[in-house]
């Protein structure tokens, strides 16, 4: 919307009792992000676009997710819980510098999308002082009803306080409002708590507006839409309804799934061409997936980078800090952390490469472990381009293998390996001839019958 200028209001201050959690409500993940993350990432931004949060007190978490997410939002705390234009009006002094459009959300409704706050601020500037967001509800328990007179919004009555025919009313308030930003203050100033809960009740607006002479409309969305965060339940419903968008999002821009209701993605996972997801794959936050890799089944993959044509699975754990080059592949009960495999680095299977880097072309055996923990810190593995490390050896962290150097199976290296050496770490054989058959004898000749 050129040329106007808008404040975003986000309403954060809720304890979330609901929740039965000491994580404060707005901070409880939906596909790998804060509730709030996706409300803040909805809001108007950039040029002529300021938003606030209201947090509660001690919700110091809360502000430093919000400078994290919008660097340049600015917080404020509502002391007293007294209901939401008492919330609003914690942010007074952003108010006060007059906007264009004023829009009031709450920070517990993430699967709102920015065209709606778009629709909503439309009728601003064909002269409405408010219009509010409202949804057909399946069950309307709990909610404000909507009271129009033709597509006139009269009022919002709040559940405790409707009469039996006003809870007969399906259109129910989303939470959403657009006010005229010149005339904002006032509005929401005037809003008294002569209510059932004696709260200040910012759908009170709606009647304000109309007292003053003012049009309040209504801007329908569907229910999916502004489904509110109170409960576990319904946090479950949320990211259910989340998934269904990514993975659509994901199978439009082209990623191969064939049960893309089993695989689950986060809010910020991209996608070149032609990717694969097979099957029951978990994908966290932070993962960017390039074209033609694949993801085989039964794989969990979080803050990680996977390179063109890298192959991951089935059954493997990449965690963050993993950066997979063109072409390394990852084969089953494979773990990752904090590791970088230049391209064509193999690690086929059951290994664990943590704090390592890991040359172009190198090939990790089976069972390999990288030791990068002394119980009291973190130490790096460095191996080679084109390094072979035989199964089951152990790299005892800090530690350098050399570029085409070769480790001999079994071994468990403690010093550096240079560039183009052998080393090997493991007891001598020993070989006895017949011994396998005088044991055998010796056996079955113990086992017989006595008497
Ligand atoms: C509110 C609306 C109701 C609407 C419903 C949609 C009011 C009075 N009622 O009811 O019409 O149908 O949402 O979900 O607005 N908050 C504060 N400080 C407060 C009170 C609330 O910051 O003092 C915040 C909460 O953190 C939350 C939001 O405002 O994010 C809404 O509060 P909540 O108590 O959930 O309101 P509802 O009863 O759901
Ligand atoms: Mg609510």
């Amino acid at each position: 919307m050129t040329g106007r200028t808008s404040l975003t209001i986000v309403l954060a201050a809720g304890e979330g009792t609901r929740m039965r959690s000491s994580l404060p409500k707005v901070l409880h993940p939906v596909a790998g992000q804060p509730l709030l993350a996706h409300v803040l990432g909805a809001v108007p931004e950039g040029a002529g676009a300021a938003t606030a949060v209201v947090i509660g007190p001690n919700h110091e978490a809360v502000a430093a997710e919000a400078r994290r997410l919008r660097p340049d939002a600015a917080t404020f705390v509502q002391h007293e819980r007294l209901g939401t234009a008492h919330a609003a009006l914690a942010a007074r002094e952003a108010i006060a510098r007059g906007a264009d459009d004023l829009l009031v959300v709450f920070g517990d409704t993430p699967l709102i999308s920015a065209a709606t706050f778009e629709r909503l601020r439309a009728p601003l500037k064909k002269g409405a002082a408010l219009a509010v967001l409202g949804f057909r509800a399946a069950d309307p328990t709990g909610y404000g009803r909507l009271v129009v007179e033709g597509d006139r919004l009269v009022a919002i009555r709040e559940h405790a306080d409707a009469s039996q025919a006003e809870r007969a009313i399906t259109l129910c308030n989303a939470g959403v409002m657009a006010f005229d930003g010149r005339r904002a203050l006032e509005i929401i100033e005037k809003i008294g708590h002569a209510n059932a809960k004696g709260e200040y009740y910012l759908t009170d607006a709606v009647t304000v507006v109309r007292d003053f002479g003012l049009e309040a409309v209504v801007i329908e969305t569907s229910e999916d839409e502004v489904r509110g965060i109170n409960t576990k339940a319904q946090l479950a419903e949320a990211e259910h309804v989340m998934q269904a968008r990514l993975r659509k999002a994901a199978l439009d821009a082209g990623v191969t799934m064939i049960a893309p209701e089993t695989v689950y993605l986060a809010a910020d996972t991209t996608f070149g061409n032609d990717v694969t997801i097979e099957p029951f794959v978990v994908i966290g936050p932070g993962v960017s997936i390039a074209d033609g890799a694949v993801i085989h089944a039964f794989s969990h993959i979080v803050q990680a980078s996977i390179g063109r044509g890298a192959s991951v699975g089935p059954y493997a754990r990449l965690r963050p800090g993993t950066s997979l080059g063109e072409g390394v592949r990852i084969g089953n009960f494979v773990e990752t952390k904090a590791a970088t495999l230049e391209a064509g680095a193999k690690v086929n299977h059951l290994s664990y490469i943590g704090d390592a880097d890991v040359g172009e072309g190198a090939n990790i055996g089976a069972g390999t472990i990288t030791c990068n923990y002394d119980g009291f810190d973190k130490h790096r593995t460095t191996i080679g381009a084109g390094a072979f490390v035989g199964s089951n050896s152990s790299l005892v962290a800090p530690v350098k293998i050399g570029n085409r150097a070769y480790v001999g199976s079994g071994s468990v290296i403690t010093k550096d390996v240079p560039d183009d050496a052998l080393a090997v770490e493991r007891s001598p054989q020993t070989i006895r001839d017949g011994g396998a058959a005088r044991y055998r004898e010796m056996k079955t000749r113990d086992k017989k019958p006595k008497g």
